[in-house]
């Protein structure tokens, strides 16, 4: 596993001083462009919606499924993922982002997430919870892979743990909860299937593995020359031309299932069948971390013709909690999905996420008006039955309705002098332009009737009156668009009525 070790130098540490001179030059050229670090990337509020999106959508499942939010630490000791996720396994021998911190522990950055809850499922004494217990989480993950499209140093994911059960169902249950997400979002996908049995069945399984590949040891690339003796079922893993054509005639593992085995995975897919989930069985898919035992799955859109970035997957791994510390052997299944790579589809087939409109603008003309608009707004804000901007820093009402013009606020409320004298408050209907006045006390009433039927979609004909005292407001009417015309009648409405 690389290290980078922080290191403290002395002034005549000779070596030290060298190394850290080298480090002072890294930065200095780094500093010339002061960038993202390779690999990671900022998202900006223009991608927030998307996002925002996907952590509603996955939030929604947890509740549906009853799985209950937890959050672990980003860092964590290093050895929790060498002994949970497997040494050899690429995220932990090449990707993992591990150093020594100043007091001398190794830590690392997770590279996932099902270590770090099964080390909290332990270390809380959750075993002795209902079984099973189901946690659901979300956040950054850290893997130090080659950048390209759709594979990042920094990358999110959401994902669903629930341990201390091994009943079939619950592992469909999670295939389900997978697609649903991805359904849910307006993505279309496949579920890619296989088990890879207990490690009994697995252990014969790896011996037809190396003794097949043995015999094409001379046409296999030099990775999988070391992967024989050292990770067999990484041999399946391999994306190079010439191992992909030998993994077509290689042993497959559902032929090497013991009875207990088989029929668990047999109950699963009597479940995605009953559920009508589009599954195809996979028998070389075996996935990257060593902890999976029997079911595993993968979701691809699809048209990712070149199966390329798996959305998601996951699987059971009955003896992780006894790997980690846990007393007794506990059953668990679980699965992650990408969060970088469903925001990336979605925009790829152009799906839609509504912007959230603001329903109302609290607008102010003068300094009085101000600071009564100051203290009302923090009155609607509290309401709760609606949403509210301001932009209290600008003066001219002119520039504020324009900013709520560009916000595509449902209703503006215009505080003048002449309101803050005789105590009303003028509300202003975005779409139709249509403006009255009303009584200061009466407006969060107002504003809440008047979005209800907005959001019933019906028409609000301000010039039917309502049964309070409003009165219209005889000089103004139209619209606010964008354009000159409608910005003179805003500078009308600032002096006649305003003023
Ligand atoms: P994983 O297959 O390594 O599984 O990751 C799950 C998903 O995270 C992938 O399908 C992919 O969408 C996304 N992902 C992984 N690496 C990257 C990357 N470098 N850039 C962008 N997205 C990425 C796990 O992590 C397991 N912990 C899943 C699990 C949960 N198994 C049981 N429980």
């Amino acid at each position: 596993m690389p290290k980078k070790k922080v290191v403290i130098t002395k002034k005549t540490d000779k070596p030290a001083e060298k190394k850290v001179a080298k480090e002072v030059k890294k930065t200095k050229r780094s500093k010339k462009d002061l960038i993202t670090v390779t690999g990671m990337r900022d998202i900006l509020p223009q991608d927030q919606r998307y996002w925002e999106k996907v952590r509603a959508v996955a939030k929604q499942i947890s509740k549906d499924y009853g799985y209950d939010r937890i959050d672990t630490p980003i860092l964590e000791y290093a050895d929790l993922f060498t002994r949970g996720i497997g040494s050899q396994t690429d995220v932990v021998e090449k990707e993992m982002f591990a150093f020594t911190d100043q007091g001398g522990d190794d830590l690392a950055l997770r590279p996932e997430g099902t270590a770090s809850v099964v080390r909290a499922y332990i270390q809380h004494g959750m075993l002795n919870n209902t079984q099973p217990v189901k946690f659901f989480y979300m956040g950054p993950l850290f893997r130090h892979e080659k950048p390209q499209s759709g594979r990042y140093r920094q990358f999110f994911q959401f994902g669903f743990e629930a341990i201390g059960e091994d009943n079939p169902a619950l592992d469909a249950q999670l295939i389900l909860m997978g697609w649903n997400a991805l359904n849910d979002l307006g993505i279309e996908s496949v579920i890619q299937v296989n088990s890879i049995g207990c490690r009994d069945c697995r252990e014969e399984y790896k011996k037809a593995l190396v003794k097949y590949y043995k015999t094409k040891s001379k046409s296999l690339c030099e990775s999988c020359k070391t992967r024989i003796s050292k990770n067999p079922l990484r041999l399946l893993d391999c994306k190079e031309d010439s191992c992909k054509e030998i993994k077509k005639d290689a042993p497959q593992i559902l032929d090497y299932l013991d009875n207990n085995c088989k029929d668990h995975f047999m109950k699963v897919i009597g479940y995605l069948d009953e559920l009508d989930l589009p599954y195809v069985l996979s028998p070389f898919t075996v996935r990257g971390l060593d902890y999976y035992t029997r079911t595993i799955f993968e979701y691809w859109a699809v048209d990712d013709s070149e199966g390329k970035n798996a959305l998601g997957g996951g699987g059971r791994y009955d003896s992780l909690v006894k790997i980690l510390g846990g007393r007794e052997e506990t059953p668990a299944c679980g699965l992650a999905m990408g969060v970088d790579r469903i925001v990336a589809k979605m925009r790829e087939k152009n799906i839609e996420v509504a912007e959230e409109r603001i329903d109302v603008f609290v607008a102010q003309l003068g300094d009085a008006a101000k600071k009564k608009a100051m203290v009302m707004y923090e009155t609607l804000r509290k309401n709760g039955s609606f949403t509210v901007s301001q932009a209290f820093h600008k003066d001219s009402l002119k520039k504020q309705l324009e900013i709520a013009n560009k916000m595509r606020v449902k209703f503006t409320v215009i505080i003048g002098q002449k309101e803050v004298g005789d105590g009303t408050i003028m509300l202003r209907d975005m779409q139709g332009g249509v403006q009255e006045v009303i009584d200061f006390n009466k407006i969060e009433r107002e504003l809440k009737k008047r979005l209800e039927k907005y959001r019933e979609g019906a028409v609000i004909d301000l010039t039917q009156g309502e049964e309070n005292n409003n009165k219209m407001s005889g000089n103004v009417s139209g619209g606010i668009n964008e354009n000159e015309e409608k910005n003179e009648e805003i500078e009308a409405t600032e002096r006649l009525d305003l003023e």
